[in-house]
């Protein structure tokens, strides 16, 4: 059970106070006559910074910071200068990254790279075109088509097992059930005696990375994803000359056999790296979108209703990707949630060279945060911003349109998401699946207390009351 977050708060401050810059002086200022601007921003607390409100409160700590200072700031955290990026202008420009001033294998690497090394998304430039042509023949519209023949009746399963009555802890049953189709889309296994295992390790690996202790204490979720990492690496490793001999239909024995356009392949480091990588972003983000869809789905009762007749009306559990593409309030309801509750709250970037940033001078080598969650958050590129209402999204309103990056919880630029249409795939079968059997509600003053990992969470996992229809 990982620790809860003020505990592990606490505990990483000590950490912070051991790693903190000898000075806490603005970031280095512009080179005469280059007409750039400083950052503005301060460190914060003396020491610490503002890492407790980073980690503990990123929605306010980002309207904070737009407010004092603007879409570009800086400020102490993690024991070091960050600069936060916040507004669709300034996080476009670091998205795009036109002049490939942004690198992502430092900046993420800061934060999860002992874990998910040479991930995708931690390679750059011209490396990360390259992996990313190969991984793109394990995400084309026939193979998610496989993909999604192989979910539908796993999400069945999971479903017809599921408990009903007061205190459900939805975001535990989501989990299991999101791992539960990894294994089974991902890897091509039932795991069998081995599943207790290897499972423990993915969760073990996946929780480390937003640990506040950054370092191998005995008994610590540091020191705990580092072995879930290797158990993960045994575990494939061991089992790519099978995979690449023969013909599964799953995403590891796709990326076995890939290749690109070009007849680039992945040596077998890279397709362990990539199954580790991909295994943590598609099980988080997917877990994260459910249960927040839940818990506004329990608030908004018309909306459930709204969305349970449409999917009761197509009269079956297992849709194609185009049947669920046809349920409008579904795609509507998904995308609101996506806006309130990113799953992917904050993007890390370093820049590799001096940088502009709207203006401003960012020196080489300054960590920096991209701030979706609060960004999707805020007006003028939003009305009511902290309500739900997904009509917003519909044609005649189209909110998403007033920015292109308005709405960005896929990211953008060359690592926008590449899981994208699985994810929403896998968000929409499992959510008219439980619409079709399930109705559930929270009581009238309930407020679902925020904790955070690789983004938003339900703190409390969510008690619902789950009734069968
Ligand atoms: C609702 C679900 C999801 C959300 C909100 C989401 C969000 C994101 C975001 C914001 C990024 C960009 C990171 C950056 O620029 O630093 C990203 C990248 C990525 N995502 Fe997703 N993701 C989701 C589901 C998935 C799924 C299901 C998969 C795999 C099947 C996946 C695989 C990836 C990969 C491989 C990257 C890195 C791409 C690259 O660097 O080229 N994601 N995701």
């Amino acid at each position: 059970m990982t620790a809860p977050l003020s505990h592990r708060i606490q505990s990483g401050l000590a950490t912070a106070l051991s790693r903190v810059p000898s000075t806490a002086a603005p970031l280095a200022p512009p080179p005469p006559g280059s007409g750039l601007e400083a950052v503005p921003g301060d460190f914060g607390t003396p020491v610490v910074g503002r890492s407790l409100e980073f980690a503990s409160d990123m929605l306010g700590f980002g309207r904070q910071q737009y407010e004092r200072y603007g879409p570009v700031s800086w400020t102490g955290a993690f024991g070091r200068r960050m600069v936060s990026v916040l507004g669709p202008d300034a996080l476009g420009q670091v998205l795009v990254n036109k002049d490939k001033y942004f690198g992502n294998a430092d900046g993420w690497g800061f934060f999860i790279g002992p874990f998910f090394r040479r991930g995708v998304m931690l390679l750059d430039f011209e490396e990360h075109r390259t992996h990313r042509r190969i991984l793109q023949e394990a995400f084309t519209r026939d193979r998610l088509a496989e993909y999604l023949e192989v979910m539908n009746p796993r999400i069945r399963r999971s479903l017809d097992d599921w408990t009903t009555g007061d205190g459900i802890r939805i975001y535990d049953r989501i989990k299991q059930m999101t791992l539960d189709i990894g294994t089974e889309v991902f890897v091509g296994a039932e795991l069998g005696p081995q599943a207790d295992r290897v499972n423990r390790a993915f969760v073990d690996t996946v929780h480390a990375g937003v640990a506040v202790v950054r370092a191998p204490v005995p008994g610590g979720s540091w020191k705990r994803g580092l072995d879930g990492r290797k158990v993960l690496e045994d575990y494939f490793a061991a089992q790519i000359p099978v995979k690449r001999a023969g013909e599964g239909r799953d995403m590891f024995s796709v990326l076995c056999r890939a290749r690109s356009d070009e007849g680039e392949t992945f040596s077998d480091d890279d397709i362990v790296n990539h199954m580790i990588f991909l295994l943590m972003a598609a099980h988080d983000t997917s877990t994260i979108t459910l249960s927040m869809m839940s818990y506004l789905l329990a608030k908004n009762p018309e909306w459930q209703e709204k969305l349970r007749e449409e999917s009761l009306a197509l009269d079956s559990d297992d849709l194609t990707g185009a049947e669920l593409d046809s349920l409008v309030s579904l795609d509507l309801a998904m995308r609101e949630t996506l806006r309130m509750y990113a799953p992917v709250g904050q993007l890390a970037r370093i820049t590799v060279r001096d940088a502009e940033l709207q203006g401003f001078h960012i020196p080489a080598g300054t960590l920096m945060s991209l701030g979706i969650h609060a960004s999707q958050r805020m007006e003028p590129w939003w009305n009511r911003p902290d309500e739900f209402d997904p009509d917003r999204f519909a044609p005649e309103r189209a909110e998403d349109k007033s920015h292109r990056f308005a709405w960005m919880p896929f990211g953008g630029g060359v690592h926008k998401c590449i899981g994208l249409h699985f994810g929403g795939m896998e968000v929409k079968a499992i959510m008219h699946a439980m619409l079709r059997r399930f109705r559930w509600s929270v009581p009238a003053d309930y407020v679902m207390p925020v904790g955070l990992t690789t983004g938003p969470t339900p703190a409390d996992h969510l008690p619902l009351r789950l009734e069968r229809l």
